[in-house]
């Protein structure tokens, strides 16, 4: 089955074509960072009207690197939330159009189902049941995943996301935006011993986060210290929020008896994230499975491989609604 994943949840247009039995044929982004870099974080309205301008042009070109036609795919995956409800309706209206033009199944996809199941377009995919990380720009959880559809959530944040305060660090820091990959660059430049900062809920017994606090302390920290230290203070905060991240994800496998951790989400890119728990893992005989980096923040090649799960089931309602908000814990099994 030939599945057309469409992605337009936030500030990247994502397309791609999935086939169950190929593999990934061809996937296209277009993003609009360098667009929002001037207002310091997503502007929604901007958002909308340029996916309007990229989702058919991305579509015609993955149409062609693969070498198939429209008539060629069986059926439309998209992102149905959560996002920004404007920038969602240009995917998803599209989706739904286009499908009803071909007269073939479409189906709106849990963004974050997309994210955790991005580390299964492999040659080796995990088996389930796994424990999955998600750190996203608008998201921490962790979930216990047993089958697609089959989640269990262990924890999440109390406040802000993993992404989020990497982005709001970086700011601080006198970084662009999105502050992630800035920030993880600089880091890597400093001395993470130079100073300490809290590592919020790290003995707490539960697999919840907090973030904001750490975010103050970054905070008091550049102003007691300086800019001069910019890439010791990264550093630093890099260390406390990788090392809860770790220390949680472990804690979240041993409690429920996982011996594979599946990461995803944006801050999956993260090299000091990654080096980190594969060592750790190791140690008490976890296997981490990451996507492949392009796949670690928003794309369509998600999409299109979680849709295409779905697919099979989908009805042919020809009606949809977007949801900007969506508990993942809330989906269906298949
Ligand atoms: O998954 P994603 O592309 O979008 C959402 O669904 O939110 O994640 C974007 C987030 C941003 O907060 C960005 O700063 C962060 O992922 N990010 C990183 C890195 N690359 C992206 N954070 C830390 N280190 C990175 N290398
Ligand atoms: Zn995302």
């Amino acid at each position: 089955m030939l599945v057309l994943g469409v992605e337009s949840s936030c500030d990247e247009t994502g397309v791609a074509l999935y086939d169950s039995a190929r593999g990934l044929l061809a996937h296209a982004l277009y993003s609009q960072i360098a667009m929002h870099n001037d207002y310091g974080g997503v502007v929604p309205e901007l958002a909308s009207r340029d996916h309007i301008r990229r989702v058919l042009p991305l579509t015609r070109q993955v149409l062609a690197e693969a070498g198939c036609t429209l008539e060629d795919i069986d059926g439309i995956a998209y992102t149905q939330g959560p996002g920004l409800a404007g920038a969602l309706l240009v995917g998803a209206g599209m989706a739904r159009a286009l499908a009803y033009a071909l007269n073939i199944p479409a189906v709106g996809v849990h963004h974050l189902e997309g994210h955790m199941l991005s580390p299964l377009i492999s040659d080796t995919p995990p088996e389930f049941p796994f424990v999955a990380l998600l750190v996203s720009g608008g998201h921490t959880q962790l979930m216990l995943v047993s089958g697609v559809g089959r989640y269990t959530l262990l924890g999440e944040t109390l406040d802000d996301a993993a992404g989020e305060a990497f982005d709001k660090t970086a700011q601080l820091l006198g970084l662009g935006y999105p502050g992630g990959p800035a920030l993880s660059r600089l880091a890597a430049t400093g001395d993470a011993s130079r100073f300490t900062l809290p590592r919020p809920m790290l003995n707490s017994g539960d697999f919840d986060f907090s973030f904001s606090g750490l975010k103050t302390a970054v905070l008091t920290l550049v102003r007691k210290a300086g800019l001069d230290q910019a890439a010791d203070i990264a550093a630093a905060f890099q260390s406390a929020a990788v090392e809860v991240l770790v220390s949680k994800s472990l804690a979240a496998c041993s409690h429920s008896g996982a011996t594979r951790l599946v990461v995803a989400g944006g801050v999956g890119a993260n090299t000091h994230l990654r080096e980190r728990l594969t060592r750790e893992a190791k140690a008490r005989g976890i296997a981490v499975f990451y996507p492949k980096l392009e796949f670690c923040t928003d794309n369509g090649a998600m999409i299109a491989f979680a849709g295409a799960q779905r697919l099979a089931h989908a009805n042919a309602d020809l009606t949809f609604a977007v949801r900007p908000r969506w508990e993942l814990a809330t989906l269906d099994a298949v």
